[in-house]
């Protein structure tokens, strides 16, 4: 069965281009609730372990330090199937393979600078809601 929360990112590309109110009304709008949400700046090191998955990647170094760079908006969202619905959302990783209207076609500037994060299963999605929020920092 699917979970019904997710763990979203408004990345500092996005944040720094004053579009984090216009993602979050996108989310509202299709139906997603917020349960837990916080404005932040990880650390390079924060941001290393977030990502640690990724960690044999070409792309790790230039991604934790592009996740560092500036404020973040995390959040865990709540909705029947969030996980699976979340990510037809927000589109592709890389924009430009992102359906049209999708906060990625919208919003992104590259693959790496992609606007938003999405949890890709239930089981990192507590994991990563995790990461940020304790039990008394969620509704
Ligand atoms: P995200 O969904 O947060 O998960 C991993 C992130 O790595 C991804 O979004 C992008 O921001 C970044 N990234 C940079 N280059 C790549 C790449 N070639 N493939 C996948 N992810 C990439």
């Amino acid at each position: 069965m699917s979970g019904n929360r997710t763990f979203t990112m408004i990345k500092p590309d996005a944040y720094a281009a004053g579009n984090s109110g216009a993602i979050l009304k996108m989310i509202e709008e299709a139906g997603f609730k917020l349960v837990a949400m916080k404005l932040t700046q990880l650390s390079a090191d924060t941001a290393g372990k977030f990502y640690e998955v990724h960690k044999e990647r070409p792309f790790y170094g230039d991604l934790v330090k592009y996740m560092s760079s500036g404020p973040i908006i995390a959040a865990i969202l709540e909705k029947d199937n969030a996980v699976v619905d979340f990510r037809k959302l927000i589109g592709a990783t890389n924009p430009a393979d992102a359906e049209e209207g999708t906060i990625r076609k919208i919003f992104a500037k590259s693959i790496e600078a992609n606007a938003v994060h999405g949890s890709d299963s239930d089981e990192n999605a507590a994991i990563e809601g995790s990461f940020y929020f304790s039990e008394t920092e969620r509704v």
